[in-house]
């Protein structure tokens, strides 16, 4: 972070976040709340509720939450730098200059330089395949035996590079620029000898293009099998080119306006589906879907994804993961996968396009893919493994937030299995509890009982809580030394501890939307933000210091139980360490913090 706290501090207050929202999403006010439909997914009846006293939003269905640079970063797709000028602008507060501004004033100016060099070299590969070479040849000749169509070379910019060591290299010092900006983007490199060669060399080229539109980067694929060098090869990480960060095709696909997409894996795979019809496509690149992918999704308006990878097991498992991913930000999700062809580009080669609509329109819930996977990993699910087998499938429709479709897909599954759907409610049920999802709340209070049921995660959020809520109690924990922030194994959690000591110590108590600004990631906002979500009220210092020793005691008898468990699993397993450990953890019981009554 390159501004100091005070003045995030500042930026934050001056905005407030109700107004600040309000201008994106229409808010109706119910006391302290303000509540809207979430512009984060879509819903038809409100979730998204922002706070007034607070000064942070949280969406109960998505899970999206955070301060007004959370809510500004993901609506406009800012990093955090961005949201605070945009904010600061908007209360006409002049931030100061920053050191590190001539830093950010040289890697925009680097960007533009290597989209300048991009465009031209991939004008460069695209020029090389209309030539009468051999290399021209060639390349054309492989590009008909995997039946790409002029059409598609022109639309995807299809070139190719040549069988030199730098004749990219010498094309682009012929059009003026330095060695060290041709370095800079990726396309050649100097060698100990002072050489220069060239990233791409006797290659297909596919340029990726971002969704303005603009070349980011290049992949590179060998025209010949038995060659004994990577398949492919990309651009490297620029200032300008992540793979986390871009989808290739989603230009293309973003012009037809389609509501869905199709995610694939490849290159060839996304030209494959653009040719039989899909132009609403668009490739992760052979990596796992990341959330900077997801909210490019977002920003082209997608709103249900139909997952299409590879028919390996490492194509399955990248749609296990990509599927919570894409759940957790509103989009609808469903799968198809191919048979008989290891990826989509040769299912429709072999077998068709016709076929292929046939398997796309046949997608499956990402629930029925899920279940479908369940039942192959207990073969015997009808007989012998029904029990765990409707343990998991319950699990699974536990994560479901609609009753309706819980409902269908119980039903679906009490006929398959032959268990009652009583029997299987009751299992959801028990699940659902299990992942704490229900309110514990009774009035304001929290039930005891209920509150010994939850897990450390939630001691963790109400002692943080009530740490930045009560001084008394965060000085009287800081003095009993029960709990230093270097035993906490989660960095989240140690991070937050850390910031309520330093807190105490300096006597100036902050506000959850400016502890929320203190983290720079939107993921770490939202954690931030579920931390001061609810409201706990206290109904006497007795029962602060109540809280405070359980919360306590929660945690250090949970970090005891690790401890043992570690040394349990230790090779030279130690008993007189554990029998240590069981004695220390007996004698919580007896500590106690007291708050002094100032
Ligand atoms: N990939 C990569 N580097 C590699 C292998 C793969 O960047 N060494 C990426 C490419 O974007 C590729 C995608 O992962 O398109 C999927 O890999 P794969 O299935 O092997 O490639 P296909 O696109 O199916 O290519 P082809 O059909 O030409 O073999
Ligand atoms: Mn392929």
């Amino acid at each position: 972070m390159i501004y100091p706290p005070e003045i995030i501090e500042e930026v934050r207050s001056l905005n407030d976040i109700v107004e600040v929202v309000a201008f994106y999403v229409e808010l109706r006010a119910r006391g302290s709340n303000h509540l809207g439909l979430c512009p984060f997914h879509r819903e038809k009846t409100p979730s998204f509720s922002v706070n007034a006293d607070k000064q942070i939003f949280k969406c109960f269905g998505c899970g999206a939450g955070g301060n007004v640079f959370s809510f500004i970063m993901q609506i406009e797709n800012f990093d955090f730098l961005e949201a605070l000028k945009h904010l600061a602008e908007r209360a006409r507060y002049t931030l100061p200059q920053a050191k590190d501004t001539k830093g950010v004033k040289i890697k925009a100016k680097q960007k533009e330089l290597i989209i300048e060099i991009n465009k031209k070299a991939a004008r460069y590969y695209y020029d090389n395949l209309q030539n009468e070479t051999m290399e021209a040849t060639r390349a054309a000749a492989y590009l008909y035996k995997r039946g790409i169509s002029q059409k598609a070379r022109k639309v995807f910019g299809i070139g190719t590079s040549l069988d030199a060591w730098d004749a990219l290299y010498k094309h682009l010092i012929e059009l003026g620029y330095t060695a060290a900006d041709i370095s800079l983007s990726g396309l050649s490199s100097e060698n100990k000898t002072g050489g220069h060669y060239d990233r791409f060399r006797g290659r297909m080229i596919f340029p990726i293009l971002d969704i303005a539109g603009k070349v980011v980067g290049f992949g590179g694929r060998v025209l010949d099998e038995q060659e004994k060098t990577a398949k492919y090869i990309n651009s490297p990480e620029t200032p300008l080119f992540e793979k986390s960060r871009q989808l290739y095709g989603l230009n293309i696909a973003k012009k037809t306006r389609m509501k869905e997409i199709v995610l694939v894996e490849g290159y060839m795979d996304v030209i494959s589906l653009y040719q039989a019809g899909f132009p609403n496509t668009a490739g992760s690149m052979g990596t796992a879907l990341t959330p900077e992918h997801a909210r490019l999704l977002k920003r082209v308006n997608i709103e249900s994804v139909i997952l299409l990878y590879d028919s390996d097991e490492a194509g399955t498992k990248a749609a296990l993961r990509a599927i919570p991913l894409l759940l957790d930000s509103g989009f609808k999700v469903r799968v198809a996968q191919v048979h008989d062809a290891k990826d989509p580009d040769e299912y429709i080669l072999k077998f068709g396009e016709a076929k292929f609509a046939a398997l796309l329109s046949g997608a499956k819930s990402h629930i029925s893919f899920r279940l479908g996977l369940l039942a192959k990993k207990y073969p015997k699910y009808e007989t012998d493994e029904k029990g765990p087998y409707s343990q998991e499938a319950a699990e699974l429709l536990a994560t479901l937030t609609s009753e309706i479709e819980t409902d269908i897909y119980m039903k679906e599954l009490a006929s398959q299995t032959g268990i009652s759907p009583h029997r299987l409610d009751a299992e959801i049920n028990k699940a659902r509890e299990g992942k704490g999802s229900k309110t514990v709340y009774i009035g304001n209070k929290i039930r005891l009982a209920e509150r010994n049921k939850q897990g450390i995660q939630s001691a963790y959020n109400e002692l943080l809580q009530l740490l930045f809520a009560n001084n008394g109690a965060n000085r009287a924990l800081i003095k009993s030394g029960a709990l230093s922030p270097d035993i906490i194994e989660n960095e989240f959690y140690k991070a937050l501890l850390e910031i309520a000591f330093e807190g105490a110590k300096s006597g100036y108590s902050l506000m959850p939307a400016d502890i929320i600004s203190r983290f720079d990631t939107l993921d770490e906002q939202k954690m931030a933000a579920d931390v001061f979500n609810r409201t706990i009220i206290y109904e006497s210092d007795a029962t602060v210091e109540k809280a405070l020793n359980d919360m306590m005691y929660r945690i250090r008898d949970d970090w005891y139980v690790r401890r043992m468990e570690d040394a349990k699993t230790d090779e030279d397993y130690d008993m007189g360490k554990i029998n240590e450990l069981l004695e220390a953890r007996q004698n919580l019981k007896n500590q106690k913090i007291t708050i002094e009554q100032p």
